[in-house]
């Protein structure tokens, strides 16, 4: 099975748990074949709520009506891909540059499924370059406080992010206490929010493989 076919799998799991209502619907590859997946139905749901421009103009494409969250007094389910994934249902997201509005949307939802191939899986996040989004003028200060922390960050180049912010793709970042860390990144001045996800871990991960899919809950 390609990497795709198993993307596109685990999306289609994820069906049984968006059947009604409004959809927090985040971004990147496995996302679009949810937002694919999403379509088959559009009959039975309101709607979309969408943690990225890219994602918002592909259900428009599919006719799904698209909110906007402060539209939304309650959110049932967010399902959204990750970059690593832990067992204890800690991520790091952020690969595709839509981190900040992803945590958002997640924040909102009472239930955060994320959907993912098996690679995906690792025991300690830290080997996919953490993505910090900051604000452009304190590109520079941002990165040398994480110099502070043992990382290596590196400005995403050509890239501005929905929020219109810069991206550091932080490498050398062993994450042993993901909560702790993820916490002390967001306390640097300039700093919109980093894309370790374990304040607001996932409530349900779905695992794509050859064998099939794993469902790992809380
Ligand atoms: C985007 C994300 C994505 O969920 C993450 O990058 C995974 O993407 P893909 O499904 O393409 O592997 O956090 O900001």
């Amino acid at each position: 099975m390609t990497q795709d076919e198993l993307k596109k799998q685990v999306a289609e799991a994820a069906l049984k748990y968006a059947q009604e209502g409004v959809i927090g619907v985040g971004s990147g590859s496995t996302v679009n074949f949810f937002i694919d997946a999403l379509a088959t139905i559009k009959g039975r749901i309101e709607g979309a709520v969408a943690a990225s421009e890219n994602s918002a103009a592909r259900l428009k494409g599919h006719g799904i009506k698209v909110f906007d969250l402060n539209s939304v007094n309650d959110l049932a389910v967010y399902v959204d891909g990750a970059d690593e994934v832990t067992e204890n249902l800690h991520m790091i997201k952020g690969g595709g540059g839509a981190l900040t509005r992803e945590k958002i949307v997640a924040a909102v939802a009472r239930k955060f499924v994320c959907i993912c191939d098996a690679s995906k899986l690792v025991p300690v996040l830290g080997k996919f370059p953490l993505p910090v989004e900051v604000i452009p003028m304190a590109r520079s200060y941002v990165g040398r406080e994480i110099v502070k922390l043992g990382g290596l960050p590196e400005l995403r180049q050509g890239f501005t992010t929905d929020n219109g912010n810069l991206v550091l793709d932080c490498r050398g970042m062993t994450l042993l206490d993901p909560p702790k860390t993820e916490g002390g990144i967001n306390q640097i001045a300039g700093v919109v929010t980093n894309g370790i996800f374990a304040r607001r871990p996932a409530d349900v991960l779905l695992l794509a493989s050859a064998q099939g899919i794993r469902t790992i809950q809380k």
